[in-house]
């Protein structure tokens, strides 16, 4: 079963306070794009990656990706993306192949996700689970609160994941989940589209460099792992 990768990749970092969208602010000197594909082509699975960008940065993303495929494995597909994540998740889906089935969608922003995580994820939709996330044990204690500040509940630790990316899914339950999903709400998170449509989703273990660099301390943070041998680069 063929395996896509559409990268979303089109969100503006509003939080990240850089002059350029998020997927082009540098990191270590290369932009996270780059980072990103690095994680991507290292896993000799991926057939097909569908780069959602900025419609301002196709060219640029073009670039970046052509300095880094070589030969023509996998395909890349460059779209404009839309005006929230949900919208350039949808792009992505039009710009499928034919035999693309099983479809893996991952945040740009989740930049130093290793190969061995998409493996992982894309291993579990093989074994026969149509939606599969990464997810770690949470080590904080998480406390539901009302809007006041009030606390309503503490979930059990236990039974909590943090979920990240890449989420993989046999492409009709993807396809599905954002057809019942009304284009007016977005979703940062497509296994929970497939949820609310009814399908089950399976928790594989993630990883911790799959962080998602949201602020400026998170792109500090990458950077250390990026220059420490033990961990990432
Ligand atoms: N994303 C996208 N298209 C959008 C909005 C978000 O492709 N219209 C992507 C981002 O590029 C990112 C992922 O969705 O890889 C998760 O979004 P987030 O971390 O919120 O990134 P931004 O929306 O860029 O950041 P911010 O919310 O701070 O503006
Ligand atoms: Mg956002």
């Amino acid at each position: 079963m063929p395996v896509a990768v559409i990268l979303v990749a089109a969100g503006s970092g509003v939080r990240l306070g850089a002059t350029m969208p998020k997927a082009f602010a540098p990191l270590r000197g290369e932009p996270l794009l780059a980072h990103a594909l690095r994680g991507i082509l290292g896993c000799r699975e991926v057939g097909h990656v569908i780069i959602v960008a900025p419609d301002s940065h196709l060219d640029q993303s073009r670039v970046i990706a052509g300095q880094r495929v070589q030969g023509d494995h996998p395909r890349v597909d460059i779209v404009a993306g839309g005006s929230d994540r949900s919208a350039s998740v949808k792009a992505g889906l039009s710009a499928l192949g034919l035999d693309d089935r099983i479809v893996l969608v991952h945040d740009v922003a989740r930049c130093l996700t290793p190969p061995d995580l998409f493996s992982r994820v894309i291993r579990g939709v093989r074994e026969g689970h149509p939606a599969v996330v990464p997810g770690l044990p949470v080590s904080d204690t998480v406390k539901v609160v009302d809007d006041q500040g009030r606390v309503l509940d503490t979930p059990d630790r236990q039974s909590l994941r943090g979920v990240q990316t890449p989420q993989g899914f046999l492409r009709e339950a993807l396809e599905d989940a954002h057809v019942a999903h009304p284009a007016t709400t977005s979703s940062t998170d497509d296994a929970g589209l497939v949820e609310r449509a009814g399908g089950q989703v399976w928790v594989v273990t993630g990883d911790h460099l799959a962080l998602k660099i949201t602020s400026p301390f998170d792109l500090v943070v990458a950077a250390a792992l990026l220059q420490d041998g033990r961990y990432a680069g």
